[in-house]
This record gives C-alpha cells, sequence and structure tokens, in this order.
C-alpha cells in the first residue's frame, strides 16, 4: 500500500501560485465538489487540491432538475459548512445563477459574500459574453475567480439541454474565445465541461492558466467531478457519459439503514453496549415515587 504523500498534514495549503506551477511542471490538478461539513472531510483526507461548492447543489443535494434554483443564502451557508472541513485545499465558490449576471456591483457583492461570510479562496462563474466584464470586476477587487465554459448548466435552456459543446468548428472557435476571454480577464483557472476531448486537446495549447475539465478528456490541466456522482451517493437513469464511479455509497447506505430498521423491528437495537446505566437505588426511588405520587407532583415537593 502506498504511503499517505497526500495526508493533510503532510501538504500546505494549495494556493493559485502552486496551481499555476502545478500546470507548469504538468502535474495533473485533481478538484472534487463539496457540500457541506463531511464531504469536505472527506475531500481533505483523500487528498484533492480544489473543493468547489458547486451550484450542482441544487440538484444532487436539494433535489431539483436544475441548478438554477439554489440562491446565494443557500450556496453561503453551505459553502462556511465546507470551510469548516476544509484546511489545505483551495476553496471556490460558485456563484448561482443570479447572483453576478445584473452588474459588477451585484457581482462583487456576491463574491465578497463568499470571501467574508463561508471563507472561500476564490470563486466561480459561468460563461463567456456579459461574465467576462464581471469576472474582470471580481478579479480587480481582488477576489481569484474562475471561469466555466463549454457545457454551462446555468444556461442550459438556451443552449438547448445539458448537451456537448464545440462539436462544430465553429462553436469550439466560441469556446475558445469565451476561454481567452476569461483568461484575459484575470481567471486564474478555466473549466471545461462536456466539450470533446479532440476540441479541448486543440484548444489547451492557447489557454495559459490551468485548465480543469468535466468530460473533456485526458488533455486538460486538471479533472473535477461532482462528489455525489464520483461516489455514486446519488442514483439515477440520467448519469452524464463523464461521469465515472468510484464508490457505491448509495447501496451501502440503504444497507445500513435497512440493518438499522430490521434490529429496532426485533427489538436488538439498543443493545447492552449502546445504554446508559443508573444506580439501582436510583430506579428503585424513582418506581417508588411513581408508585405513590401524582406525576403532577414535582419531586422536591415531596
Ligand atoms: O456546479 C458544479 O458542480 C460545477 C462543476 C461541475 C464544475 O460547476
Amino acid at each position: 500500500m502506498s504511503t499517505q504523500s497526500n495526508a493533510p498534514t503532510d501538504r500546505p495549503p494549495v494556493t493559485l501560485p502552486r496551481l499555476a506551477e502545478m500546470k507548469h511542471n504538468g502535474e495533473p490538478i485533481v478538484m472534487v465538489t463539496a457540500y457541506d461539513f463531511p464531504s469536505a472531510r472527506v475531500a481533505e483526507e483523500g487528498g484533492v487540491d480544489i473543493v468547489l461548492v458547486g451550484d450542482t447543489a441544487a440538484m444532487v443535494v436539494l433535489g431539483y432538475d436544475a441548478t438554477t434554483p439554489v440562491g446565494m443564502d443557500e450556496m453561503v451557508t453551505m459553502a462556511a459548512a465546507v470551510r469548516r472541513g476544509l484546511r489545505t485545499p483551495l476553496l471556490v465558490g460558485d456563484l448561482p445563477f443570479g447572483s453576478y449576471e445584473s452588474s459588477n456591483e451585484h457581482a462583487i457583492e456576491s463574491a465578497q459574500r463568499f470571501v467574508r461570510e463561508a471563507g472561500c479562496d476564490a470563486v466561480k462563474l459561468e460563461r463567456g459574453g456579459v461574465s467576462v466584464e464581471r469576472a474582470r470586476a471580481i478579479a480587480s477587487s481582488g477576489i481569484p475567480v474562475m471561469g466555466h465554459v463549454g457545457l454551462t448548466p446555468q444556461s442550459a435552456s438556451a443552449l438547448g439541454g445539458f448537451k456537448t459543446q464545440g462539436r462544430t468548428a465553429e462553436s469550439a472557435a466560441q469556446i475558445a474565445r469565451d476561454a481567452s476571454a476569461l483568461q484575459a480577464a484575470g481567471c486564474f483557472a478555466i473549466v471545461f465541461e462536456a466539450v470533446p476531448a479532440a476540441v479541448a486537446d486543440a484548444l489547451m495549447p492557447h489557454i495559459e492558466v490551468p485548465v480543469i475539465g468535466i468530460g473533456a478528456g485526458l488533455a486538460t490541466d486538471g479533472q473535477v467531478l461532482v462528489f455525489h456522482d464520483l461516489l455514486g451517493i446519488n442514483t439515477g437513469p440520467h448519469s452524464p457519459r463523464f461521469v465515472k464511479r468510484y464508490a457505491e455509497i448509495h447501496d451501502r447506505m440503504v444497507e445500513g439503514v435497512r440493518a438499522y430498521a430490521d434490529e429496532v423491528r426485533a427489538r436488538r437495537f439498543p443493545d447492552a453496549e449502546h445504554v446508559y446505566s443508573v444506580d439501582p437505588a436510583e430506579v428503585e426511588e424513582l418506581k417508588r415515587y411513581l408508585d405513590t405520587e401524582s406525576l403532577t407532583t414535582a419531586p422536591w415537593d415531596w
């Protein structure tokens, strides 16, 4: 078995210069989402480099069928919980739909909430277009920003659904222009989502900042997966092609809850090791009280 070279105590906190260095050295960057304290602990102990409190929370934690319903208050609450469980990875808060599009001021205000209220190190926003201006404003205000191009779930309706992007030279070129504009606006890294591997491969030499792929093949500088997808916490018929499951936690959890329910119904739980003891004399005294006094009489009135 390998020694725990990535154990939390061995690693200095991941910084933006460290990510740039990783890209430069060709060291793959590992990113995962997290939405609460226990998932943050798992990410920390699992030795990842970046944790994203993604707006996928709307789908995998809150049960919506899109990312757009989650709001800033919910995102900040989740990010603060993640912060409490994290020491080493860079923590990125995902700006939810409606929290940054309308003006630079609103975008900076939302980004500041992630930093001030949740202790995030950086924020992420989606798309090119007006988001480039928002990214520039946030970065100029001193908060590191990550971009996100290709399939951008906040605009899934406009993109015709959760579909692969960049399948024509024209749409791939648009992804290239968006990524380049986000980089020029000051983004320290960019997510490529659901882009054909050959397209990501062609774009990589044109991007200087770290590129983190999800469904973009092996050429990117790192990979990101959604925590619940990679661990098989949520099961369902619509898993994207790019998801690889490294565990079947949903099944283990159902097994655990079933075993608990069976033992409760069979009166096998709780057993001796799960109950508190008491001096038998105290129980005898209690029983005398219960046999002789009305329960409306307080013990101090005895
Ligand atoms: O919200 C999210 O989880 C994301 C990742 C899929 C990159 O944006």
